[in-house]
């Protein structure tokens, strides 16, 4: 059997991450496990994302689903919940969090902007995400929820409401003399062009993608998962929410509220 990673995020932005990680490693088998029935996560309590998190370690393991790297392909669950479960399981679990560091690397204003759900904005983790990478950079904090709900409908009708989308950026004022941008929400690189283009291509668009199918790589090799040469399994979709998509048949569960046996 080859390595089974699993990626996971409240709806569809996590395939945004699931798109580089596959791109980097082929050979993997995958799975997408998305929990639309809570969407938006940004507007959850870390609590909440903690249960549902631990639900999701009890779904994989009454399946014995065999996964063996999990990727929380959402930074609100990420920065809210991600340390709170790593005790509950064996699973190899791999994060996102807002590409701040390289953002304030690359910022010639020494002024950057974060742009994510309200809840990775308030989250501890990202305070301190700042605090350690931000030295001599301004980062002024912008939060939507609005354009998670632009982002799914995108993906699930391929039409854009740019008008919404106009709208929701006129209103975040992003600060003139910002000039890159952080998309700290796995739905926003969906919108990317879109966004670069309301700013006539002024500001450069940061995510975290590449740098999560690079750190699931070096795991896959640091913990020797191999791959096979047969066939490869199709990518299976879990929802729990039923989702309209013409092209997309997913499998739909309910997760229930319990803790992981695992090996806390
Ligand atoms: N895609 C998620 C993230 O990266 C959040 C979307 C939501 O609020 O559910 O933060």
């Amino acid at each position: 059997m080859s390595v089974h990673i699993m990626v996971f995020d409240s709806g569809i932005g996590g395939t945004t991450v699931l798109e580089q990680i596959q791109a980097l490693i082929p050979n993997a088998d995958y799975s997408y496990f998305m929990d639309n029935a809570l969407l938006p996560y940004g507007s959850q309590s870390q609590q909440t994302i903690i249960d549902r998190l631990l639900a999701l370690l009890c779904f994989i393991e009454s399946r014995a689903l065999q996964v063996d790297i999990l990727v929380i392909a959402c930074n609100t669950a990420s920065t809210s919940a991600l340390e709170a479960i790593r005790p509950y399981t064996n699973i190899e679990v791999v994060g996102v969090v807002p590409a701040i560091k390289p953002a304030c690397a690359i910022s010639k204003s020494k002024h950057i902007g974060l742009l994510a759900t309200p809840s990775t904005n308030k989250s501890r983790y990202t305070a301190n995400l700042i605090s350690t990478h931000s030295q001599g950079t301004r980062v002024s904090l912008y939060g939507s929820t609005t354009l998670v709900e632009i982002a799914e409908a995108l993906f699930h009708t391929q039409i854009l409401n740019e008008a919404k989308l106009a709208k929701v950026l006129s209103d975040l004022a992003i600060a003139e003399e910002i000039d890159v941008l952080v998309l700290g929400c796995t739905h926003f690189p969906l919108l990317a062009s879109a966004i670069s283009n309301y700013y006539k291509q002024r500001i450069i668009l940061i995510d975290s993608g590449k740098a999560i199918a690079k750190r699931v790589e070096s795991l896959i090799s640091l913990r020797g998962f191999t791959f096979t040469t047969g066939k490869k399994k199709p990518l299976h979709y879990y929802a729990t929410a039923p989702i309209c998509h013409s092209q997309l048949s997913v499998e739909l569960i309910t997760l229930t509220d319990q803790i992981p046996r695992g090996n806390h």
